[in-house]
């Protein structure tokens, strides 16, 4: 069968390892087996086809320019300690110095070789008289680790040893490589992960910064409507007779008004405030819808605007209210800027519950955004206004917001509006709800 067949190698001679034993320990490097037990599984078939000898696999540490331990199935534990971290060099021993040169070391007696003559006590306690060491190089050359093995007489390797421990290395260079490009990735996957989330933090402050500072100008109506009635009251106090219905009339305007600025100093805070932490509690989209349609009121008015709410407004959904909020203003403050100008502008939010979902539909009286843009509009920074107020940030974070939800946001490119669809689920899973 050619499964029991021994290969060849590439320098043509007999290989020792056959097909099967080869394909185990591969098939275990893809399984993804732990480096240590395939090492384990490499030196204990080195020791099973060499029985005199006791293999030893060492890792090199580029930061620390050390060996640590590999695999040792049969080598005393006290000395694979004693051999864990030692630093490579020229003279440090087989390992230490197979390291430092890249090639292979040998040493026929170890108690006569200068090269173990700092380690003449551990040859003598473990009755270790010679030793060969071959380095484990990856294909540019670098260095991985170290292959050895030791013999309890004075030694020389044979070819079989020298083509056997060849073939091994090879297997172990595959493995330790897997292992390496298996902790890159998932160390640069952390790294992206980090970058991912800084950005999408000082996203979310460049984009809700620039909103605030859009909405401040809510204030200077209220504002305006404040200085003029407290000029009329001054005027009034002059004048002779009983002005009180007049004067009444103008604190009742006053009081409006600061209602109507401490409404918006409310919501404004809330759109400035980084709400990631916050708890996902049970919210009503008539209050969410209310507030952030109130921070647009002025403007709105100005520019003939009409609002339109209709739908299952009393669902309760689980959210982190604020963070819906600034989705909502985000998709107001488009609409807003797309319609403003227009003939008859309307904004209708229509809110539906089904499926243990609430979907809230914003659609606006424009006649939809072209489909040369469409599939850019989420992309972070894109933005077709040349105002300098624009940082196309505002549908980007807010589906960043909204998958924070395990929601979805997206524009409807069926509708012959401009509509964009909110879908949330009504409740949060619990993992979700915890790391809250
Ligand atoms: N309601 C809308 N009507 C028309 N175009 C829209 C609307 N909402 C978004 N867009 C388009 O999507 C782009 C990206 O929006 P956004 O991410 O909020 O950034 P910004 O508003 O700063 O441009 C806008 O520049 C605009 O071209
Ligand atoms: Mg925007």
């Amino acid at each position: 069968m050619t499964q029991t067949k021994t290969k060849t190698n590439s320098s043509g001679k007999k290989a020792l390892t056959s097909y099967v034993e080869i394909k185990n320990i591969i098939s275990q490097i893809l399984f993804g087996e732990e480096l240590k037990s395939i090492l384990n599984v490499i030196l204990t078939h080195a020791e099973g086809k060499l029985p005199q000898t006791q293999a030893l696999i060492l890792l090199y540490n580029e930061n620390s320019k050390c060996l640590l331990f590999g695999a040792a199935p049969s080598l005393p534990e006290s000395f694979v300690q004693k051999v864990h971290g030692i630093q490579i060099g020229p003279t440090a021993g087989c390992c230490g110095s197979a390291a430092y040169f890249k090639s292979t070391t040998v040493v026929r007696d170890t108690l006569s070789d200068p090269l173990w003559a700092s380690y003449i006590g551990l040859a003598k306690e473990y009755g270790l008289r010679a030793c060969w060491s071959v380095p484990i190089l990856n294909m540019k050359g670098e260095l991985l680790g170290t292959f050895a093995l030791y013999y309890k007489k004075t030694h020389k390797p044979t070819q079989k040893e020298t083509i056997l421990v060849k073939e091994l290395i090879d297997i172990a260079c595959l493995a330790i490589e897997r292992e390496r490009s298996a902790i890159l990735k998932k160390e640069s996957e952390k790294e992206i992960q980090i970058q991912r989330t800084n950005a999408l933090n000082s996203l979310k402050h460049a984009s809700v910064g620039e909103m605030a500072k859009n909405i401040s100008h809510e204030v200077n109506s209220p504002l305006a409507i404040i200085r003029g009635s407290v000029h009329q009251m001054n005027r009034i106090i002059d004048q002779p007779g009983d002005n009180k219905v007049t004067l009444r009339m103008h604190t009742a305007r006053l009081e409006r008004s600061v209602v109507r600025i401490e409404k918006i100093v409310k919501g404004l805070s809330s759109l400035t405030r980084e709400a990631s932490n916050d708890p996902f509690l049970k919210t009503d989209a008539r209050t969410l819808i209310d507030d952030a349609l109130s921070i647009f009121q002025e403007r709105f008015l100005t520019s003939n605007v009409r609002s339109i709410v209709i739908g299952e407004l009393d669902v309760l959904f689980e959210c982190r209210s604020v963070q819906i909020f600034q989705v909502l203003i985000s998709l107001l403050d488009n609409s807003y800027e797309a319609i403003s100008k227009s003939e008859n502008p309307w904004i209708l939010i229509h809110v539906m519950q089904y499926d243990q979902k609430i979907r809230l539909e914003i659609t606006d009286s424009g006649n939809g955004i072209p489909t040369s843009i469409v599939e850019k509009i989420m992309v972070p920074l894109f933005t077709t206004k040349v105002h300098s107020r624009a940082t196309g940030l505002g549908l980007s974070v807010s589906q960043a917001l909204i998958q924070e939800h395990s929601g979805k946001i997206w524009y409807d490119k069926s509708c012959h509006r401009t509509r964009f669809v909110i879908e949330l689920p009504l409740e949060q899973v619990s993992s979700l709800k915890q790391a809250a």
